[in-house]
């Protein structure tokens, strides 16, 4: 499978470095990344077709997760950055398990950046169904002394992919949502000053969150916090050395499971640049 690792040639390669997501949100991770560390080679990998993780149950998101990140394994990835909270939130035990690399998910990370920004040491988390249900995210918070609320936003993942980013819908939805974290903050006796965000899409809802939430929240999401943490680990690994390139996309590969066109149309939008070149991959269903 990966047979560089073993090889002489290899010694003298960048370091490759596996970003997976369960489709384009990832690619906000990606994009801290790049010039974060501009000595590495990228593989991305979106499961598009099996999209969205956020509903699913935890067997099945360990499953899906665990093939990807063996896929990412085969092309030779030294490192692998679980760039989508749900999988991070479900799955990252049973990766850990199966890969032969080491593996950074980004809750953690989100709750570090938390911890960094929060004075009322009080968090609202905003989430897909699955990761607030697991409580990976209050648990995280919690280790650094944070209290946390934790909110499902279940349609805002499908809005996001439809492109509408600033629709009065949109804004609508986002405003009930923040209503009832609201109101569960204050039954719980919780006065949060960040809000995290804890789902790859909701960056793309930056400034909408801006707009609607009172002055004076701090709004974070771990995709810098992943890319730092991802630096900080790398002079570890054996490989790990500059390679001098800039970081363009000359030295990313994307793959996806289903549309190779709604990968790119759809995912430049999450990276801030075009995408050119997407290959298919098929991982079952
Ligand atoms: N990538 C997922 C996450 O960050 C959101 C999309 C999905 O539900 O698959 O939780």
């Amino acid at each position: 499978m990966n047979d560089r690792k073993t090889s002489d040639a290899a010694k003298t390669d960048p370091i490759r470095i596996g970003v997976f997501d369960s489709g384009f949100g990832g690619l906000t991770v990606l994009r801290a990344l790049l010039p974060q560390i501009p000595g590495a080679e990228f593989f991305y990998l979106g499961d598009t077709a099996r999209l969205p993780y956020g509903s699913k149950s935890k067997a099945t998101v360990a499953r899906y997760a665990v093939e990807s990140a063996l896929l990412l394994e085969s092309y030779g990835a030294d490192y692998l950055v679980i760039a989508c909270n749900t999988a991070s939130a479900l799955a990252l035990d049973a990766i850990r398990s199966a890969a032969h690399m080491p593996v950074l998910g980004v809750i953690e990370t989100g709750a570090d950046s938390a911890a960094a920004a929060s004075v009322s040491r009080d968090v609202l988390v905003l989430a897909t169904q699955a990761t607030v249900e697991s409580h990976a995210y209050a648990q995280a918070c919690a280790a650094h002394g944070l209290r946390s609320v934790e909110k499902a936003c279940p349609l805002l993942v499908p809005l996001i992919e439809e492109g509408w980013i600033e629709s009065p819908v949109t804004r609508e939805v986002l405003r009930i949502y923040l209503e009832e974290a609201r109101a569960a903050a204050n039954e719980a006796g919780l006065a949060p000053d960040t809000v995290l965000l804890g789902c790859t899409h909701y960056p793309l809802l930056r400034g909408l969150l801006e707009e609607t939430l009172p002055k004076g929240i701090t709004i974070l999401d771990s995709a810098e916090t992943t890319a730092t943490r991802v630096r900080r680990d790398l002079p570890a690994l054996p490989t790990a050395h500059a390679s001098g390139r800039d970081a363009d996309l000359g030295r990313c590969h994307f793959f996806a499971t289903d549309s190779v066109d709604k990968f790119r149309t759809l995912g430049s939008r999450f990276l801030g640049q075009p995408i050119e070149r997407v290959d298919l991959i098929d991982l079952g269903g």
